[in-house]
């Protein structure tokens, strides 16, 4: 760790047993290229692609320090029943009646970090306003200075409104969900690093990160088809933030698109 920043390495959407591969091959070059002090991934998509189960949980869990979710965090029946042995995962925090973590704070180096995950509802299932809910965070003093929220959202609107009222009041403000990256990172002017959507760790030659053939299917016939995780063109996205850990202020932001090593 420099003296003065902290280095964080945040992954995209993990989408199966696809994007659970990539990830473990891609950790020694991201290590030994990014030299990040923290790693945080989004694992909403990590159990077959829908849903997390402790399974999947506890094979990924050695290898990052916090996980964010999203729409499809309670897919999988597992995780409601597991849910308290998964310390480092941060729930949507605008579903405050859910079981689960609300936040995530890590500790590397006496510098503190909270992680939460915050769901967007433009054309989303009902969820609490993320734009009230989120000043639950950013007004409490006794939480950490350095926060980085994983914003998982499906319209580019709503993510960019949300980053632009986050600026100043958080360290990072990372898109997720859409599972496309965007070629928008940025400072925002107080100090907010933003992105509109971080990407997909997983197969790139279907459809957000399953096979083309059935959800084209889909478009065509209107019926109900099985979604399978692809397997080709395997990729990693992810996002590289510095931030000064005396003022919880982002000063770089470098997205990363990696095939395998
Ligand atoms: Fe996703
Ligand atoms: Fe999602």
């Amino acid at each position: 760790m420099q003296t003065d920043k902290v280095r964080v390495l945040f992954v995209g959407d993990i989408v199966g047993d696809a994007g659970r591969k990539i990830v473990i091959d891609s950790l020694d070059y991201l290590k030994n290229n990014y030299f990040y002090d923290i790693s945080i991934a989004n694992i909403e998509n990590i159990a077959g692609g829908f849903g997390i189960t402790k399974e999947t949980y506890d094979y990924i869990e050695p290898y990052f320090d916090a996980f964010t979710t999203g729409n499809h965090v309670w897919d999988k029946k597992d995780i409601v029943i597991n849910i308290d042995n998964m310390p480092k995962l941060a729930k949507p925090f605008n579903m405050p009646n859910t079981k689960g973590k609300s936040f995530v704070i890590i500790e590397k180096n006496n510098v503190k970090i909270l992680i939460a995950t915050f769901l967007g509802r433009i054309f989303m299932n009902p969820v609490d306003n993320p734009f009230i809910l989120i000043n639950q965070i950013t007004q409490n003093p006794e939480l950490p200075a350095i926060k980085v929220i994983d914003f998982h959202a499906e319209a580019t609107s709503e993510k960019q409104a949300f980053g632009w009222y986050c600026d100043g009041k958080v360290s990072a403000c990372l898109g997720t969900h859409t599972h496309v990256q965007t070629n928008d990172e940025k400072i925002l002017p107080n100090g907010t690093a933003y992105i509109t959507d971080v990407g997909l760790t997983g197969c790139h030659s279907g459809v957000i990160g399953f096979r083309k053939d059935a959800i084209i299917d889909k478009f065509i016939t209107y019926m109900p088809t099985r979604f399978d995780v692809c397997k080709e063109d395997l990729r990693l996205n992810a996002c590289i933030i510095d931030v000064n850990i005396y003022n919880g202020k982002a000063v770089n932001i470098e997205k990363i698109n990696i095939s395998s090593t």
